[in-house]
């Protein structure tokens, strides 16, 4: 994190070239990245496939820096300590796939990982009033989950600013992911935002270092 400013960037490796994965970590690492963002999809709880553990794992060799695990599977329950186990340091579940939201939160800090509660665009912030306490950051969505890639939903910036009075003073980041680039950047933070996941916003540029800096300021 920069002295100058206290937004991080998760990069979404959803969006990189996984033919050379080792170098295009190596690329956002130098370039400023303070995350590895790393979207699982299950095919049922989203439509999409994505990666699982032994790339998980893969990334957990190649770099120091935080995984950022984002669960879009239907039975996270099921898999906290493998994910723990593959090396995430971060790990959030949706809100909408987690009948026990507060037990799954508890035992993913007890496996010693950051509990991240993530929200899809169509969902109350109300649901999550009661799990706030056992979370140390929410995932808002700004898209449907499932895709890199798509159109940021403008409704997000109203949400961002509704979650934050919600958190108040509670120890509790605010992470935004879906369709975030230089041209929303400053609008997401400005409505309270501390982590930016940037996918196809980072990767489809050839400077990543000057767009992290520019994410950044
Ligand atoms: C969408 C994923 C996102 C996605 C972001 O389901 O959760 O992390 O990779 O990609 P962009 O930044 O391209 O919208
Ligand atoms: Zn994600």
């Amino acid at each position: 994190m920069s002295s100058t400013s206290k937004i991080q960037i998760a990069p979404s490796l959803l969006a990189c070239d996984w033919g050379r994965l080792k170098e295009e970590i190596q690329k956002v690492e130098e370039a400023g990245a303070d995350l590895l963002h790393v979207d699982v999809m299950d095919g049922q709880f989203v439509p999409n496939i994505s990666i699982g553990f032994p790339i998980i794992e893969a990334i957990r060799k190649i770099t120091r820096l935080p995984i950022d695990t984002h669960l879009m599977i239907a039975d996270a329950d099921r898999y906290l300590e493998a994910f723990s186990s593959a090396g995430c340091d971060w790990l959030s579940v949706h809100v909408e796939a987690c009948p026990h939201l507060n037990r799954t939160l508890s035992r993913i800090r007890e496996l010693g990982m950051k509990a991240g509660i993530a929200i899809n665009p169509g969902t109350s912030l109300s649901a999550l009033d009661a799990s706030l306490s056992d979370a140390d950051f929410v995932l808002l969505m700004s898209v449907n989950p499932g895709y890199g890639g798509q159109r940021f939903i403008p409704a997000s910036v109203e949400r961002l600013k509704t979650l934050k009075n919600m958190i108040g003073t509670k120890p509790v980041q605010i992470e935004i992911d879906g369709g975030i680039k230089l041209e929303n950047a400053k609008e997401v933070t400005t409505a309270g935002a501390e982590i930016l996941v940037v996918g196809t916003g980072l990767f489809s540029q050839a400077d990543f270092k000057g767009t992290i800096a520019k994410l950044k300021s």
